[in-house]
């Protein structure tokens, strides 16, 4: 049996989870700076590291405190080192190391794409191995082959804009508030998904991938009456959009399902698993299972506490690292990339 702390400070969420045996979870505990940063529209680098800094001690303490144990009783502490802002990650990563070498405790640093991907499998009821994994946020849209936890391998990635990002941009011109994902969703839910055909992504090639910085513009033009070098309008002056807001909700889910169906069947894997932001998108998860079913592909979406960032898929893909032995020394740094 290990109990692993798990840190995460990659991004605008300052966690802290306790996991036993990388499927029992004893806590968890999200900060989220949504409100520090949404009058910006976006995450803000230096707010975020200064946010990091003042709560990740307390989060840390109500974590054990959840679990009801002490430092004593952990067997390790798992940290994500790996990809974000980089002031972010060295928050996390130096309080980890500081928790690690004073207790004496082994330290593993975890992949945070490859932790959404556990993140998505967790809480299945079969093998969900192999598989597609769909990762799907703020910062990504990639596609993976999923082998085992420790065995990802990229298959495809967005050429521009992440999803999550296309709805955070969308929202800011619309008037809706941040993150833009909730807000546009909840818009799209009053109009027509049909209204305006806006532009599905399809490479030239005919390979696997995704863009979403075309759709953006698209929404852009068609805001400004088709004129590209018109003014954009204020949101309250535009009359469709609950339409807009449907019908970019509609080309994003339908861009997402068919690259991912796509390489579910290029690849001969029947079962997918979504993680990270946008996998809490209701149409995304209706779409999705619907025409998965018909291609014969079970679709597994995890709860939403799950999908977006949080330090139980940190502490869980640790635990994995720390039983292949692959553990950090001292020198180990943060890597944005
Ligand atoms: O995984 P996450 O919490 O952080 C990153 O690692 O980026 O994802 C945040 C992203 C934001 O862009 C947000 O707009 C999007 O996920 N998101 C959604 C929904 N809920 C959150 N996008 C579409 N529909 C949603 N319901
Ligand atoms: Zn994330």
């Amino acid at each position: 049996m290990a109990t692993l702390l798990g840190i995460e400070s990659s991004c605008d969420e300052t966690a802290a989870a306790v996991v036993r045996d990388g499927r029992d979870v004893l806590s968890s505990v999200v900060h989220s700076q949504i409100d520090e940063h949404a009058v910006y529209g976006g995450v803000v680098p230096e707010i975020a590291g200064r946010s990091h800094l003042e709560k990740i001690l307390p989060v840390v303490d109500a974590a054990l405190r959840d679990a009801d144990l002490d430092f004593d009783d952990l067997d390790g502490i798992a940290v994500t080192q790996r990809p974000g802002l980089i002031g972010s990650l060295l928050v996390g990563l130096s309080t980890a190391k500081a928790i690690a070498f004073t207790r004496g405790l082994p330290l593993v640093g975890v992949h945070h794409i490859e932790a959404h991907v556990y993140s998505a499998t967790m809480e299945s009821d079969e093998d969900p191995y192999p598989c597609v994994a769909l990762v799907v946020s703020g910062g990504h849209t990639t596609l993976y082959r999923a082998d085992s936890p420790l065995s990802i391998t990229p298959i495809a990635t967005t050429l521009d804009d992440a999803a999550g990002e296309a709805f955070d941009k969308v929202a800011w011109l619309l008037g809706l508030s941040y993150p833009g994902g909730p807000s546009v969703s909840a818009l799209a839910a009053e109009g027509d998904r049909e209204a305006i055909r806006f532009p599905r992504y399809r490479a030239k090639d005919g390979s696997i991938g995704f863009s979403f910085s075309g759709l953006k513009t698209a929404v852009l033009y068609h805001l400004r009456g088709g004129d590209a070098l018109a003014p954009t309008p204020a949101p309250e002056d535009v009359e469709d959009r609950a339409d807009v807001a449907a019908s970019f909700e509609e080309a994003v889910v339908d861009t997402l399902t068919k690259q991912t169906l796509r390489a579910a069947r290029e690849l001969g894997l029947p079962r997918v698993v979504v993680g990270g932001g946008v996998a809490c998108n209701r149409r995304l998860r209706q779409v999705l299972t619907e025409r998965a079913a018909e291609d014969g592909v079970r679709v597994h979406f995890p709860s939403p506490a799950y999908c977006t960032d949080n330090a139980v898929m940190i502490a869980g893909l640790g635990h994995e690292l720390l039983a292949a032995g692959r553990t950090l020394d001292w020198s180990a740094d943060a890597l944005a990339r």
